[in-house]
């Protein structure tokens, strides 16, 4: 979703904006813009579309304080008059916005009568308005009060987030102040990274690794005056706050393509060597246990669990089901997962002795984070199961497990699936060995779990004749995807990935389920993709495929290799045999190659779909 970047320091070009620009493109966006500060004015430019038609239209200009943005739509359309940094009327204050602000209507409409002719439909331009208004000694919409916010630009911002309601990351330069910049946060993450006479800002510290590791997380409701040498913490409240420079954790992995053409096919192959760092150092092979110890739990908290809940949204929400379902099987702990955009609106009942994991690839995820606000608020435990490190999901829990995939850029999320999983079924070798499992139980479970990398690999390696398959899936008007037990979230997660990398509309269901209604949009030739590994459900899976079949479907099987089934699917893709627990972890692959070639043969944008943004931080 939207991105921020911001510079003040010695004096650099104006690319290095474009460049920070560049390093946001991966949250998905659909317009871009920059301001640099001008002895007397700002540098403005702003354009719809992708970065580089930005970088067009930017001079090569002189860059000491400057602030820059990737806009996503939420208030109006994809115009540049919407587009980010937005200018206040008098010209005095410019700055960039993430988040919404929910009562920018009422700011509107007394902005209007004020006689400010607003030059957008957004939200973000009435804060520049009102910012003006009092950093000129008048109230928020031009009355004529004399307000000790004259001339002082932490007071004028802290008085007008005071009327604002909603979310923001905010940006703000002041035309009479050439080498400062002022930052605020409340909902929307930003960091400062703190570099060699040189600060940084960014709402997504992946954006300023290249230039500093040393940086310091913004927590809601702080604002920030940051010169080139120096940074000032304080609160909106008026009220003090200090905060320690963190060093960011060295990522395994990179986040360029290489020789790949797309990021999602890099990441599709990334994945053997993603597992493997999940599960570096984390399994005691002797002692048949995991030891993850960033949750920070003793045997005897495994002991009085009385439930675990995994939230998530989208491929979080699937990688938890099949997270649940693994640690109800082994640890033998009442589990479930649910959607967390559904979740704090229900009024959910916490119980003390339940934990709560949080599941987030980006860690930025709005609705994931209200649901811990609301776990939180009535005294649960929450933990993430998270990849960003220092994300607002990771530090708002505290605790939790780093999935350890390295960056993953591309929208359609795959090596994160793989990852969250891992990191879920370590907890579930923990969990379980505390409760239920023999210590050789335990040790069969490692040694299983330890060679899931090279067959995950194996399998890409010779993945199995899929253009024909491709050719099928890219006519369809619909497809289908069938699963049982651990394969039933599989089949979602396929679907989801077809669907927002082909944007072909796909359906998945427990297969079981089919007869119950789906079946009647089956039509001669209709794509069904059925995902029946070899395990004890593989059979009801069969009869599901039968019915299918004999209603005209195409059957596109996903079985275990050797598997005498394989003649049942008019094609057929095996992937190396496993216990029925880790099956996830292979027969998502043909999955997201699928979609990846769909995506393609369709000249879809891969790594950027429609519509689409990497973190999702609106509600
Ligand atoms: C996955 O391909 C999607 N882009 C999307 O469903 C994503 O998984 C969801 O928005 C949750 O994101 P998170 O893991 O960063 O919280």
């Amino acid at each position: 979703m939207c991105g921020i970047i911001g510079y003040v320091g010695t004096s650099i070009r104006s690319q290095f904006l474009i460049q920070g620009l560049r390093r946001l493109e991966y949250r998905g966006y659909d317009s871009a813009g920059l301001a640099v500060h001008q002895s007397d004015r700002f540098y403005l430019k702003r354009k719809i579309g992708r970065v580089i038609e930005l970088e067009k239209v930017v001079d090569d200009v002189p860059l000491q304080t400057g602030i820059a943005h990737t806009r996503w739509a939420t208030h109006g359309g994809v115009t540049e008059e919407n587009a980010h940094p937005h200018l206040s009327f008098d010209q005095r204050v410019i700055l960039v916005h993430n988040g919404i602000i929910e009562n920018s209507k009422q700011f509107q409409t007394k902005l209007k009568e004020s006689g400010i002719e607003l030059q957008s439909e957004t939200d973000s331009e009435t804060l520049s308005h009102m910012i003006a208004n009092l950093y000129s000694g008048k109230g928020p919409f031009g009355e004529d009060i004399d307000l000790e916010t004259k001339g002082n630009p932490l007071e004028s911002i802290r008085q007008c987030l005071r009327l604002a309601r909603g979310t923001w990351g905010l940006a703000i330069m002041f035309v009479d102040r050439p080498n400062e910049l002022f930052v605020a946060r409340n909902g929307s993450p930003l960091v400062i990274g703190v570099g060699d006479q040189a600060r940084y800002v960014s709402s997504d510290p992946h954006a300023i690794l290249p230039f500093t590791k040393q940086v310091i997380f913004l927590d809601d409701g702080d604002i920030a005056h940051v010169v080139q040498d120096d940074v000032q913490l304080s609160r909106l409240d008026g009220g003090t706050t200090n905060k320690l420079i963190e060093t960011l954790e060295e990522e395994w992995g990179d986040g360029e393509k290489g020789d790949f053409p797309h990021f999602m096919i890099k990441e599709i192959f990334d994945q053997p060597e993603a597992i493997r760092q999940c599960l570096r150092g984390r399994m005691v092979h002797d002692e048949g246990m995991a030891k993850l110890g960033g949750l920070d739990m003793e045997p005897k908290d495994f002991l009085s669990l009385s439930s675990v809940t995994l939230l998530g949204c989208g491929t979080s929400f699937h990688a938890s089901s099949v997270g649940a379902l693994a640690i109800e099987r082994l640890a033998r702990i009442p589990a479930r997962a649910e959607i967390a955009s559904e979740f704090r609106h229900r009024n959910p009942v916490i119980d003390s002795d339940s934990m709560f994991f949080a599941v987030s690839q980006s860690g930025e995820t709005a609705d994931t984070l209200g649901a811990i606000r609301e776990i939180q608020i009535k005294g649960g435990t929450t933990m993430g199961i998270v990849n960003v490190v220092g994300s607002s999901i990771a530090r708002s829990c505290g605790r939790g497990v780093y999935i350890h995939s390295g960056p993953e850029m591309a929208v359609a999320s795959t090596k994160a699936f793989s990852n969250m999983i891992s990191a879920m079924y370590l907890f579930t070798l923990q969990a379980a060995r505390v409760r239920t499992i023999s210590s050789a139980q335990g040790q069969h479970f490692c040694s299983e779990f330890q060679e899931m990398p090279e067959k995950v690999d194996r399998y890409l390696q010779k993945p199995g004749i899929l253009d024909p398959i491709v050719e099928v899936l890219a006519k369809a008007k619909i497809i289908f995807f069938l699963g049982r037990g651990f394969s039933a979230p599989v089949a979602a997660e396929g679907a989801l990935k077809l669907m927002e990398v082909a944007y072909i509309p796909c359906v998945a269901y427990p297969s079981g389920e089919m007869k119950h209604g789906p079946i009647a949009l089956l039509e001669k030739g209709t794509p069904v993709i059925i995902i029946a590994p070899n395990d004890p459900l593989k059979h009801k899976t069969i009869s599901s495929l039968h019915e299918c079949k004999a209603r005209g479907a195409i059957i596109i099987l996903i079985h275990t290799q050797g598997d005498p089934i394989a003649s049942e699917g008019d094609y057929s893709i095996a992937v190396p045999e496993c216990s029925e627990l880790f099956s996830p972890l292979l027969t998502v692959l043909p999955l997201q190659l699928l979609s990846y070639k769909v995506g393609l043969a369709l000249g879809r944008d891969i790594d950027r779909p429609r519509n689409l943004a990497k973190s999702v931080t609106v509600e």
